[in-house]
């Protein structure tokens, strides 16, 4: 059921990949993250429109590059901000009032699998308002002070590592990034966060490993051998 708009905030400058293009724009064999990224979620059945948040000057260049996998009307590029929060903001306002579903994906999380998208909103249209994808957290976590030294160790046994897409009931989403103050930008890393703010409950379901998101080089490379592995 094609009843899911995708909101993309790709506007980032990924400034811990090195200097380049934009983020979303870097190549990952051959082709940009945000295409690898695009392409992933427009195959699944939920999703029907696709809005990304563009960085202002590559408007253009991003219609362009999505050309092959989608293009207006189910495509709409709008302007980033110069926080991902205000970029998914952008995006937020254009989506039509119609619409019930809303997810958020990062372009840096490329290769995002088809089934973890269509996860993600059949849980939201089985009636939970906000729901996130996520992972055991693997490694031992401490604290540590600002001079390099432990002051504990954190039972990992309830943490767990958040990815995207997330999904949130359209008015749910709406009602956060309405709620939420200028002086509060940036503060929170994801939009699950908003919502829990607003005390609503956010359901988790299992992410996967191909959800990585693309941060340092060496990501890059990790990328690259999943999808080889993938395609082989
Ligand atoms: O920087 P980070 O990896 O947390 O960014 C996550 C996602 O948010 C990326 O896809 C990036 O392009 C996007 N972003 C954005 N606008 C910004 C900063 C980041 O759309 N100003």
């Amino acid at each position: 059921m094609r009843d899911a708009v995708v909101l993309v905030p790709a506007a980032g400058r990924g400034e811990r990949l090195g200097p380049g293009a934009p983020k979303a724009l870097r190549s990952l064999a051959g082709e940009p993250l945000l295409v690898h990224a695009v392409r992933r979620l427009v195959a699944s059945q939920s999703v029907a429109q696709v809005v990304v948040a563009a960085p202002p000057q590559a408007r253009d260049d991003v219609l362009h590059l999505l050309a092959p996998v989608i293009a207006p009307p189910a495509l709409t590029v709008v302007p980033g901000g110069q926080t991902r929060q205000a970029s998914v903001a952008a995006a937020l306002a254009v989506v039509p009032d119609d619409i019930d579903i809303v997810l958020v994906h990062d372009a840096a999380r490329a290769l995002v699998p088809v089934e973890l998208v269509d996860r993600v909103a059949a849980a939201v249209r089985a009636g939970h308002d906000a729901v996130i994808p996520v992972l055991p957290v693997v490694d031992t976590v401490k604290r540590v002070d600002a001079h390099g030294y432990v002051t504990g160790t954190v039972d990992r046994a309830p943490l767990r590592a958040v990815q995207t897409p997330q999904g949130f009931r359209h008015q749910v989403l709406r009602r956060a990034y309405h709620e939420v103050g200028e002086s509060e930008q940036g503060q929170v890393t994801d939009d699950a966060g908003l919502v829990e703010r607003l005390g609503i409950r956010v359901y988790t379901v299992p992410g996967s490993p191909h959800a990585m998101k693309i941060t340092h080089p060496s990501d890059l490379q990790v990328a690259e051998s999943l999808l080889t592995g993938v395609a082989g």
